[in-house]
């Protein structure tokens, strides 16, 4: 079962962000985090360069990351990590990872890789640094990606980020530019997005869009309403944005989740009718924004087939 459902009785076309509280978790741990991570350092050793990328000028941010990042995991998790700090000197212990870490807060030489790097190999989220007037994209660790690429975006402000979607959902996203602008130290925000995909495939970098969209073609013949359940795949994000104190910059991050469409309507009794709703009045070009164009007909049939009866009545 997915941890979040942002499915509601219609598409969403605010941000659907909200403050997160002081007892919620920056980042999270699940049952895929070993997984996670060794498939992370697996990314990261054959493309580092592609996967990782920082502009200079954004150690302190790096730094603040890595800070925020220890300091949470000790707090929430403390029995899977440890972190003992004396001054500038720290020692962290991951024992999910039977890793041990002991470096000088500041000083890079002291990590085997960058801060930002080595702190993005501690938890499953991707992250993504924004810093200036016009949150430019200055760094970032992206393994996990949903059909975009550090190469792409790094160096471009905010609203050129989402130049893609700006045609389709354009007052949502210049909210979002005023979100980022105002948002205040000690204040992060969440918000949850979702896609439907015909794989689990965690990495959906740019580099795997061609053998994706193939993949989708090969498979469209196959997603008739009877077999689509166990043929796709809900993906949603959560999204945390959180201003950094001394640098001024801002943390973004993204832990991905997935499950099989038909395990979620197993598990989740109004799931069917929920997401019929949310398809049935998603933009259509940000349908096909999505890649859900060519399958939605099977797929809302699926889901009309898959409504428990005494919820059916609500949708009618
Ligand atoms: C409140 C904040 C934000 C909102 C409301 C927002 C909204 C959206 C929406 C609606 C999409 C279309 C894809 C989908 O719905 O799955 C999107 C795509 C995207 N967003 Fe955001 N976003 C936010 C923050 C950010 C931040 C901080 C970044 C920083 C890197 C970012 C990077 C992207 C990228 C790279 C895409 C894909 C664009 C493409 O296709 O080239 N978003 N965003």
């Amino acid at each position: 079962m997915l941890p979040y459902f942002p499915f509601g009785q219609r598409f969403n076309d605010k941000m659907g962000t909200a403050p997160l509280p002081e007892s919620d978790r920056l980042v999270e741990v699940d049952a895929h985090y070993k997984a996670e991570i060794a498939l992370k350092k697996q990314l990261l050793t054959e493309l580092p360069a592609y996967y990782f990328q920082t502009l200079p000028g954004h150690e302190t941010a790096q730094w603040e990351v890595l800070e925020l990042v220890l300091q949470h995991l000790a707090r929430f998790c403390p029995d899977w990590f440890s972190l003992w700090q004396q001054g500038k000197q720290w020692h962290w212990q991951n024992h999910l990872l039977a890793e041990e870490t002991t470096f000088t807060f500041g000083d890079p030489g002291t990590l085997p890789v960058a801060p930002l790097d080595w702190v993005g190999r501690q938890v499953q989220e991707d992250i993504v640094i924004l810093a200036g007037a016009d949150s430019t994209l200055v760094g970032g660790q992206l393994c996990f990606g949903n059909g975009w690429c550090l190469n792409e975006k790094i160096g471009l402000p905010f609203w050129q980020i989402h130049a893609p979607i700006m045609p389709i959902v354009e007052p949502m996203i210049r909210a979002a530019q005023k979100l980022m602008e105002r948002l205040p130290v000690g204040r992060p925000v969440w918000r949850v997005n979702w896609s439907v995909k015909v794989t689990d495939q965690l990495d959906m970098t740019s580099r795997h869009t061609p053998a994706l969209d193939q993949l989708l073609a090969d498979r469209l013949p196959s997603l008739t309403p009877n077999m689509i359940g166990s043929q796709l795949f809900l993906r949603i994000e959560r999204q945390t944005l959180t201003r950094l104190p001394r640098s001024g910059a801002i943390l973004f991050g993204i832990h991905t989740y997935q499950n099989r469409l038909a395990n979620e309507l197993n598990t989740r009794p109004d799931a069917a009718l929920r997401l019929a709703q949310v398809f049935s009045t998603t933009p259509p070009a940000m349908l096909a924004y999505k890649g859900m164009t060519a399958f939605l007909p099977a797929l809302l049939t699926y889901l009309d087939r898959h409504v428990p009866p005494q919820t059916a009545e609500a949708w009618c």
